[in-house]
C-alpha cells in the first residue's frame, strides 16, 4: 500500500501566512502539522509516499526531504495549479501504479493515527473506504449519505440540504478503481475535478464504497480558528519539560515546554504552552494553549491561546489572543503624538484592534 499526500493547494482561508509559505508547514506545538500525518502514515506501515507540491514545492521539499526521518520514501509530484484533489489522483497515476493506496490531505489533522482503518481496509479491500466525522455544521463540509447497513449512497459537497451530519475527513483509502473515476468526471462549477464526484462515479458504478465513522478528534487546519484549535489540543496532551533556563523570578505552572536554548526572566508561565529553542521571554505573561516558535522575543507582554511563527518579536504591546503571527513579524508600541496605530500588513492581512 502507497500513500498520496496532497501537500499543494491555494491556501486563500490562511493568507496572509500561505504568500509566503506553505499551510501544511505552519507548526502545531513547534511542529508543522504536515509531520503528524507522515508519522501516522509511517505507524501504519506505509513507506512509499508520493507528495503533492506546488507554488511551495522547495520548502516542502526542504522540510521532509526524502522522507527518511519519518521512515518513508518519499516521491515528489508537482501540480502545476491546484485542481482539485481528485487531479491530483490523475497526476499520481504513474506512481501509485497498480497499488492500492491511502490519500492524506496534508493540511488534515487525526488524534489516533491511522492505523486502525488501514488495517481494516487491508483486510475487507472494498474498492473504497472514506473517513466520516459527525459535524454540528455539515453545510460547510462535504456530507456522506449512508444507508442501514453503513454503505455510502451519495456523497455532497457543501450542501444546502445536508442529508447527514456525517462530514468526510480528509484521509480516504482507495483501489485502482479510483484511476477510472477520476478520468471520467468533469471540472466542478469551481473549475476543480472533485474527489467527492469521482467517488460519487464510483457508486454510480455499483462499486463497494464503504466508511468508517471516526471516534476521536480530526480537524482541517485550513483556517485560523481551527489552527488554534489544533494547537490547543495537542499542547494539552505534551509532557512539561524545562530544558532551557528560567530564573528565580519567573514562575512555570502546568503543563509547559521550555526548549533547550530558551530563556524565561521575570516572567509567568501558565501552560500547557511551548516556548521554542532561542526564544526569550522577558517580563511577560504566556497563558494557556500557546506556541512560540524558535528565536523569538517577547518583552513586556501577554500572550493567550495564540501560535507564534520563528523569528518574531513581540514587545511592550499588552496582550495578544487567539492570534496567529507568522515568521520574521515586529509587534511593538506606537510612541509619540499624535497617539494613532502604525501598520505595515502584507496582503489579506487581519488585524483586530481594541481601541
Ligand atoms: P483545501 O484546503 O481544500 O484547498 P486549498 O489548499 O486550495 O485551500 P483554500 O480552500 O484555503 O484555498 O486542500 C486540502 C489539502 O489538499 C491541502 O493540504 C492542499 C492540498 N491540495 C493540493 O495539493 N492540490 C489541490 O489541487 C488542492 C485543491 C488541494
Amino acid at each position: 500500500m502507497k500513500a498520496l499526500v496532497l501537500s499543494g493547494g491555494a491556501g486563500t482561508r490562511l493568507r496572509p501566512i500561505t504568500h509566503t509559505s506553505a499551510k501544511q508547514l505552519v507548526p502545531v506545538a513547534n511542529k508543522p502539522v504536515l509531520f503528524y500525518g507522515l508519522e501516522s502514515l509511517a505507524a501504519a506501515g506505509v513507506t512509499e509516499v508520493g507528495m503533492i507540491v506546488g507554488d511551495t514545492a522547495a520548502e516542502i521539499e526542504e522540510a521532509v526531504g526524502d522522507g527518511s526521518k519519518f521512515g518513508l520514501r518519499v516521491t515528489y509530484i508537482p501540480q502545476e495549479h491546484p485542481l482539485g484533489l481528485a487531479h491530483a489522483v490523475l497526476i499520481a497515476h504513474e506512481f501509485l501504479g497498480d497499488d492500492d493506496f491511502v490519500m492524506y490531505l496534508g493540511d488534515n489533522f487525526i488524534v489516533g493515527g491511522i492505523s486502525g482503518l488501514v488495517d481494516e481496509f487491508r483486510e475487507t479491500r472494498p474498492d473504497a473506504q472514506i473517513l466520516l466525522t459527525h459535524v454540528p455544521n455539515p453545510r460547510a463540509f462535504g456530507v456522506a449519505e449512508l444507508d442501514a447497513d453503513g454503505q455510502v449512497i451519495g456523497l455532497e459537497e457543501k450542501p444546502q440540504e445536508p442529508k447527514s451530519d456525517l462530514a468526510l475527513v480528509g484521509v480516504y483509502l482507495f483501489t485502482p478503481a479510483i484511476h477510472d473515476a477520476v478520468r471520467a468526471i468533469k471540472p466542478s462549477w469551481r473549475g476543480e475535478l472533485e474527489i467527492t464526484h469521482a467517488i460519487q462515479h464510483l457508486i454510480d458504478q455499483r462499486a463497494d464504497v464503504r466508511s468508517t465513522v471516526i471516534k476521536g478528534y480530526w480537524k482541517d487546519t485550513g483556517n485560523v480558528v481551527d489552527m488554534l484549535e489544533v494547537n490547543r489540543t495537542v499542547l494539552e496532551g505534551q509532557e512539561p519539560r524545562i530544558d532551557g533556563e528560567v530564573d528565580e523570578a519567573s514562575q512555570i505552572v502546568g503543563r509547559v515546554v521550555v526548549e533547550a536554548g530558551a530563556r524565561v526572566t521575570n516572567s509567568r508561565i501558565v501552560g500547557p504552552a511551548v516556548i521554542g529553542a532561542g526564544t526569550v521571554v522577558g517580563d511577560s505573561y504566556v497563558g494557556p494553549f500557546t506556541s512560540i516558535a524558535e528565536n523569538c522575543r517577547i518583552t513586556e507582554s501577554e500572550l493567550e491561546f495564540s501560535i507564534v511563527l520563528r523569528d518574531s518579536s513581540i514587545d511592550g504591546v499588552g496582550r495578544i489572543e487567539s492570534s496567529l503571527i507568522g515568521r520574521h513579524v515586529e509587534v511593538t508600541p506606537a510612541t509619540g503624538t499624535p497617539s494613532a496605530h502604525r501598520l505595515v500588513l502584507g496582503d489579506h492581512s487581519k488585524v483586530q484592534i481594541r481601541s
